[in-house]
């Protein structure tokens, strides 16, 4: 089925065009339009009973889903050589569609047809006749039984790359001999049937190729440990096998794996496994540990995606069978445990993802196998993890990114990743950042956003970091700054980008203290300082700040703009000044702007006094792009409020 995005884009189209043209005889209600030097011709979710019969010629996309056709025979279609892509899906107005023998007999060059979402679809056993060049066929949602695998229906498709029939009453999965010859076939999608064993030969007219794609996920699948039940993949290659949404537990997926064993796949989806795991709180079920994935020991997985499950521990040795795997995917378990030992023989392990688990702490053993690997990417976001051991992750040296955001860390890890660049430590309880140049020398992109951060002075400390050239501090509480950095050097020259927004530095300036905190910034591109309760700039501020291309100053209490306050911004381009009360407004202030393109003034609210008939005049003759949001800068009038065409009249005729 089409996805109903595309619907939602098509139907105001066709709906549209159909009331422009009411006058034609007979009024089509279909739609022509050229996308992609290709003519689509739309007419869905028009009531149509039958396949309209003015169809261009020359259509390449005939898209007649959500309609009320009930049957198709070659006589349905008139000659549509060019004819591409056909969807036919959700005639539910019809009940039933029914498809007849060679039924698109006249459009040999059809590459894609959507039948699905047809509830009771009949096919007649020639139905697909004729579609030598047809690639993937939707059959999804369409009620079928095993006899649409078993009945030669398919046996013209020798070009066909993807079957879906996902969604229907499969019950047997025994492809008749008609496959054989359909070398092409790669991507067999069968989630949601009601398949409840393959073995020995069933498979056996798929075999000598490879399959990308397996889907088998949410199927009644039962392994038994019987000689009766032996590998049904046999030379069958496997792309990716997805058996998610199962309710095998430990000793089921152990018998699945052995049964295929020897099978090469290369990324295995067993997400959503519902029974795998003991969960948090429940003891009547087991975690995965070193024999259940054995079966796969041969098979040189890759990828491998166990989250949304119910793994609390990890055993050791539980991933011993991966000894290929560069990926692997745990978010969403309940891991509150990983034993020591447990990432053993992971020997190529590029990326680790724990997030979304149950861990509190991460202590020394448990990475430490990983130690010599090649780990680049580690996510332990949204855990609940508070403390980390001292040098619990030292060895990493390859780890790049590392993601601890969303957890309940007090403090910078004691830990030494000399390979870190992307550092995400957002959303924890970080009050100081003592340790950062040791845990992360060569961080370029370091996020510290939503902490609790007081002292200004730490963007001095922080700065330490060479490499930087992102820093995110905003949702902070800086609120002070600490004479005691204030003297030092500056060696941060090479920061780019500086989210302060949302803090209190409002307060650290009027007090007097660190106004020269962006002194050697000078390749900083963006300043963000929005939301800082900032009612006046200090003088000289941005000085530093040649580079600045960017400035967000929005949400503060700035009631007016010194003409000095912007010395030195001579390649700002935009500045944002939303949400301020500027009481007066002289545009002495955008005289060092010579660069500047745009100035955000929306939901500011102005005196109108004659300073600002100046404004209003230099805004009807600047090339500058100025914003004055929905409903315009409203006017604090010692008289009401005026709108702005009054305001207008109010200047012109007063100043
Ligand atoms: C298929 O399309 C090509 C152009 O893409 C056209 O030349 C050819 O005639 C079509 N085949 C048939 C059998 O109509
Ligand atoms: C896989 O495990 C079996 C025993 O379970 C063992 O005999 C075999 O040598 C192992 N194969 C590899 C490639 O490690
Ligand atoms: C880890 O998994 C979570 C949840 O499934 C996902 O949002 C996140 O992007 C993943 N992390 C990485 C590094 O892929
Ligand atoms: C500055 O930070 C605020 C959050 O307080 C955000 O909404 C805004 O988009 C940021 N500005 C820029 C230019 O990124
Ligand atoms: C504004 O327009 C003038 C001439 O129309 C041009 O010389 C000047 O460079 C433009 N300024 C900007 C910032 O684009």
């Amino acid at each position: 089925m089409l996805p109903s995005a595309l619907l939602l884009l098509l139907l105001p189209l066709s709906s549209l065009c159909s009331t422009l043209s009411p006058s034609i005889s007979p009024p089509s209600p279909c739609t022509s339009l050229l996308t992609q030097s290709r003519l689509v011709y739309i007419c869905q979710a028009q009531g149509l009973r039958s396949v309209p019969s003015l169809i261009p010629p020359h259509t390449q996309v005939l898209l007649l889903a959500f309609n009320g056709i009930s049957s198709v025979s070659q006589f349905s279609f008139p000659d549509l050589p060019l004819l591409r892509s056909l969807s036919l899906g959700a005639q539910h107005l019809a009940g039933s569609l029914s498809v007849g023998q060679s039924a698109f007999l006249h459009s040999p060059n059809l590459t894609s047809l959507d039948l699905g979402g047809n509830l009771n679809l009949r096919l007649h056993p020639e139905a697909f006749g004729g579609l030598a060049q047809l690639e993937v066929l939707l059959l999804d949602s369409n009620g079928l039984d095993e006899t649409v695998l078993e009945s030669g229906l398919f046996r013209d498709l020798t070009n066909l790359r993807k079957l879906d029939l996902s969604f229907n009453r499969i019950r047997r999965l025994r492809p008749d001999p008609s496959f054989f010859p359909l070398t092409s076939l790669s991507y067999l999608i069968l989630k949601l049937n009601k398949i409840d064993s393959v073995c020995g030969e069933d498979l056996r007219s798929l075999r000598n190729r490879k399959l990308e794609l397996l889907d088998l996920s949410s199927n009644p699948l039962h392994f038994t440990d019987s000689p009766s039940c032996s590998n049904p993949f046999r030379d069958i290659a496997l792309g990716t096998l997805d058996v998610s949404s199962m309710d095998w537990n430990a000793e089921k997926v152990e018998t699945f794996f052995r049964t295929i064993s020897g099978t090469k796949v290369e990324r295995l989806k067993m997400n959503h496994a519902a029974a795998l795991g003991s969960g948090f709180g429940f003891h009547n079920l087991r975690d995965p540990d070193e024999d259940t994935f054995s079966g796969l020991n041969s098979s040189e997985v890759w990828a491998l995606d166990l989250s949304h499950g119910f793994i609390s521990q990890l055993a050791p040795r539980v991933f011993s069978a991966f000894s290929r795997l560069i990926s692997l995917d745990l978010s969403s378990n309940k891991i509150n445990r990983i034993r020591p030992g447990a990432f053993s023989g992971l020997g190529e392990l590029v990326s680790l993802n724990l997030s979304g688990n149950l861990l509190g702490e991460l202590l020394s053993p448990s990475f430490q196998v990983l130690c010599p690997t090649s780990l680049q990417a580690l996510d332990l976001s949204s855990n609940h993890i508070g403390a980390i051991q001292y040098g619990a992750l030292d060895g990493l040296v390859a780890l790049e990114t590392l993601s601890l955001r969303d957890n309940a860390l007090t403090r910078i890890p004691s830990v030494r990743l000399p390979g870190l660049t992307l550092v995400l430590l957002s959303q924890n309880r970080i009050s100081d950042v003592y340790g950062l140049s040791s845990f992360s020398p060569r961080t370029t992109f370091l996020d510290l956003s939503g902490n609790r951060l007081t002292d200004l002075g730490s963007l001095w400390e922080i700065l330490e970091l060479r490499s930087l050239r992102y820093l995110l501090l905003g949702r902070n509480r800086l609120s002070r700054c600490s004479p005691s950095y204030a003297s030092r050097q500056v060696p941060g020259k090479g920061l780019l980008y500086l989210d302060l927004s949302d803090n209190a530095l409002g307060g650290v300036w009027k007090s007097g203290q660190c106004k020269d905190i962006f002194q050697g910034l000078g390749q900083l591109e963006s300043l963000n300082l929005s939301r800082n309760h900032l009612s006046s700039l200090p003088e000289d501020l941005f000085q530093g700040l040649t580079g600045l291309q960017a400035l967000d100053l929005s949400w503060n209490d700035l009631r007016g703009l010194r003409s000095g306050a912007f010395l030195g911004l001579s390649y700002l381009r935009s500045l944002n000044l939303q949400g301020n009360s500027l009481v007066t407004l002289s545009l002495s202030f955008l005289v060092p702007l010579t660069s500047l393109e745009s100035i955000d003034l929306s939901e500011v609210t102005f005196v109108c006094d004659c300073g600002l008939r100046e404004l209003w005049d230099w805004m009807g003759a600047t090339n500058v792009t100025v914003q004055l949001g929905g409903r315009t800068a409203s006017c604090m009038l010692p008289s009401p409020t005026l709108p702005e065409p009054l305001l207008v009249t109010y200047l012109q005729e007063n100043c």
